[in-house]
């Protein structure tokens, strides 16, 4: 086999695989391949797969078929197939097994020898590489980062919570914070190259400790301290780690914007405790509430799971009640998928596929009316858009107001790393348009 000049990594799943996306790219660069515009032309297609729920998995053996069908294109063969993420972790041995057309195998923790690995499969080995080293993989990615308006930071992997729904304590691994040190200089080369906004990323985002003496709250404030970085998120967080000092730091730091994903998966207790989710309903909302006293534009985004084994009728209301309560700005809503070797998919009472499909229809039909509200409430109010990326059409560009909302807009000589003042005029579903408020003479 020639070796790949150029590659596309496709990722399914959560910002974790955004993120380490970007991180495989990176490498690839340094080794010297070229980033592919299409799948269809490049020499190594990365799938940088998610094992969350069942048909993630479906669709990765479909894209491999795809791919083999295509039948493009290395000079002298196929096209190189990588198969990584949390589904190469999960069922790497089947994987190679099932699909004879992929090449090499690599779980989210051992991406960083992914150039290694491309070498060993140009020489026509087949490697498979799923341990869990995490750290060792920081290590050995460093801190050097391509920067872009936003941009992704990953600081803790991993999760050590056990939701019995759950696959990634065992896709991912046990829960592992990196050092605040790495993360702080990671993020000042990212400020260096003009980036804005940080998102930091984990599993576990809020359980953060690097045991070294820094927790999350003081993690916000150092990358807040960062000189250039206006605006910090974080994602994803787990209810019972919402402590005090995080809610506090809502209200004292400027740059911590005002929007939160704070999983709450049912409103009713039985539920949750068959979850292991250890919050109840009445702990989700005495957060939620404190957090709206320190910071009453706190908007919130969610996620749910309807038809858990033996979740009743009157316990599906429940969480349509608390989100009544909540009054969500945005928020993703699943059927419960059994994954294999977890608690829940051998528990009695699984739920038949139609109470699902009715359960999550009513819900997010009850969602997006509460988000629709909340983009409408913006039209004609001022607010602050860092302007992310070009639009489709000439002239136009799109960003993010703070509480994580798309805005279309006329550039008008505004740039991309922006963050500009503008009007909201007109609001949908998913996005707002809007117009420069005010702007200076440069
Ligand atoms: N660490 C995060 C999210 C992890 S996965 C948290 O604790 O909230 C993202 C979402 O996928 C979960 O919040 C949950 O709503 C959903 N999910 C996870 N496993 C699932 C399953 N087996 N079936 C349906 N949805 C699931
Ligand atoms: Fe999965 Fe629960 Fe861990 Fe989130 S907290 S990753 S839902 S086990
Ligand atoms: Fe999916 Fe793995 Fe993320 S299972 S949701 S890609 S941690």
């Amino acid at each position: 086999m020639t070796a790949p000049k150029s590659y596309f990594v496709k990722s399914y799943g959560c910002q974790m695989n955004v993120y380490d996306a970007e991180r495989m790219g990176e490498l690839l660069e340094a080794d010297g391949l070229s980033r592919a515009s299409t799948q269809g032309e490049a020499d190594l297609i990365v799938l940088n797969t998610c094992h969350i729920r069942e048909k993630a998995s479906e669709k990765v053996y479909s894209e491999i078929g795809r791919i083999e069908k295509a039948g493009r294109s290395r000079e002298g063969g196929k096209a190189m197939i990588a198969v990584a993420g949390c589904v190469a972790q999960a069922e790497g041995a089947e994987i190679a097994a099932r699909a004879r057309g992929v090449d090499l195998i690599v779980g989210p923790q051992a991406y960083h020898r992914l150039p290694a690995m491309v070498g060993s499969a140009t020489r026509g080995e087949r490697p498979v590489d799923t341990d869990l080293p995490t750290l060792a993989k920081f290590r050995a990615l460093g801190t050097a980062r391509k920067a872009a308006p936003s941009r992704f930071l990953t600081i803790q992997e991993g999760c050590d919570k056990f939701c019995t729904y759950c696959v990634v304590p065992y896709t991912r691994g046990a829960e592992v914070s990196r050092p605040a040190a790495t993360l702080l200089e990671e993020a000042r080369k990212l400020a260096d190259g003009g980036t804005r906004e940080i998102t930091l990323l984990g599993q576990n985002v809020n359980a953060y400790d690097d045991g070294a003496g820094t927790g999350f709250a003081d993690l916000i404030a150092k990358v807040a301290d960062i000189s250039g970085i206006d605006r910090i998120r974080y994602t994803t967080s787990h209810p019972a780690d919402m402590t005090g000092e995080l809610i506090a730091a809502h209200g004292e730091i400027r740059e911590l914007m005002p929007y939160l994903h704070l999983p709450v998966q049912s409103g009713n207790d039985r539920i949750l405790k068959a979850m292991n989710r250890s919050h109840t309903a009445e702990s989700y909302l005495e957060s939620i509430a404190a957090l709206r006293r320190v910071r009453p534009d706190m908007a919130i985004s969610g996620d749910f799971i309807v038809g858990f084994p033996g979740e009743t009728e009157a316990e599906f209301e429940d969480t349509l009640q608390i989100v009544r309560q909540t009054n969500y700005a945005q928020a993703y809503s699943f059927k419960y998928s059994p994954r294999p070797g977890t608690p829940a998919a051998d528990m009695d009472d699984q739920i038949a596929e139609e109470v699902k499909s009715d359960r999550l229809q009513r819900l997010q039909a009850l969602l997006n009316e509460q988000q629709l509200a909340f983009n409408a409430a913006s039209v004609g109010t001022r607010t602050s858009v860092l302007l992310e990326r070009a639009g489709k059409h000439a002239g136009q560009l799109i960003g993010k107001t703070p509480w994580l909302q798309s805005v279309h807009l006329h550039a008008h000589g505004a740039k991309t790393g922006e963050i500009v003042d503008v009007r909201i005029e007109s609001a949908g579903p998913n996005s707002l348009s809007g117009v420069l408020a005010e702007r200076k003479a440069a």
